[in-house]
């Protein structure tokens, strides 16, 4: 059993390097993907085992191969700065899914160069296989906009990508092209004004449930959620889930177990030192797995010290 808030070991009792990240089922496999910002990567895979996670593949390093794509994008991974040091690109919160029509498995997530914070771009990535080695399709501004904290989310046929822009202000949501390699339409911004950040969405039982954090960088803080019967829809002004900060946790993505539950997977940035020392240390971070209630209409998340269905 694993335990909230700890940087959870895989089946080779290695530190899982997975933050900000998603989960995918595929072929009757579970694919669990995130941030490692160890040496040269980027982006990780896992996948689950009856002994617990495993590692595949570091999916997406700064040595990726690269290719345009017809989106104007910008492909590096690498600044030099003045100095003619090289800075690492900083990759955040990767999402991947699979795109039937061209039988890829497309990544987005968000950019920035590594110097400043001031590119808020989403990035890229597509692959033939759910853990090969990912082709980089570079990042750009969705339709000129900033876009940080983001996740994917499939509905049927169609595919939405969310994302914090306008400084964080608003979440905005885009329908994407049906091979997944742009936005194709602005679907509409939620949330004015609230800064919202960490999205992530589930839909059961016909409602949409969206959860989100405040923007408090690092430092955990009051989440909340919010309710909708479509995803252009009208969604409930937004509610607290858990407590002022959300158990120790920010989310980074939301999923139904096998028993119908729906399962609240975040992380605790620094992991347990960083709340009592105040001292943050990015290589700590350590996952969280809570349990959601949800009647259709009030999303509650459950407590524990076990991190629930791991
Ligand atoms: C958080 C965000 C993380 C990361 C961090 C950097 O608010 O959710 O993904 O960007 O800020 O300070």
């Amino acid at each position: 059993m694993m335990k909230n808030g700890e940087k959870w070991l895989d089946v080779d009792g290695k530190p899982i390097e997975a933050h900000g990240g998603c989960r995918l089922n595929y072929g009757g496999k579970i694919y669990w993907y995130g941030e490692d910002r160890t040496g040269d990567n980027y982006v990780s895979c896992y996948e689950k085992t009856a002994k617990g996670w495993k590692f595949l593949n570091n999916v997406l390093t700064v040595n990726s191969p690269k290719q345009p794509t017809r989106v104007k994008s910008d492909l590096s991974l690498i600044t030099e700065v003045a100095s003619g040091e090289k800075v690492h690109a900083i990759i955040e919160r990767p999402k991947v899914l699979y795109c039937e029509k061209t039988g890829k498995f497309v990544m987005w997530m968000h950019y920035e160069n590594g110097v400043d914070r001031k590119c808020a771009r989403c990035a890229v990535a597509t692959c033939d296989t759910p853990y090969g080695d990912f082709v980089y399709h570079g990042s750009f501004n969705p339709y000129g906009n900033d876009s940080r904290d983001c996740t994917l989310f499939k509905d049927g046929e169609k595919v939405y990508f969310f994302s914090s822009s306008r400084s964080n202000l608003d979440m905005h949501v885009y329908l994407l092209a049906d091979d997944y390699l742009n936005v194709n339409k602005f679907i509409g911004a939620l949330f004015s004004n609230e800064l919202r950040e960490a999205p992530a969405i589930i839909k059961k039982n016909g409602k949409y449930l969206i959860v989100t954090s405040y923007c408090t960088g690092w430092k955990p803080n009051q989440s909340t959620f919010s309710v909708s019967d479509s995803i252009d829809g009208v969604f409930s002004v937004n509610q607290n889930l858990g407590d002022e900060n959300t158990y120790f946790s920010q989310s980074a993505f939301l999923y139904e177990n096998e028993q119908g539950d729906i399962v609240y997977f975040g992380d605790r940035w620094g992991g347990n030192d960083f709340n009592k020392t105040g001292v943050f240390d990015y290589a700590k971070s350590g996952y969280c797995a809570y349990k959601i209630e949800f009647d259709g209409k009030t999303a509650t998340l459950i407590r524990s010290e076990d991190a629930f269905n791991e």
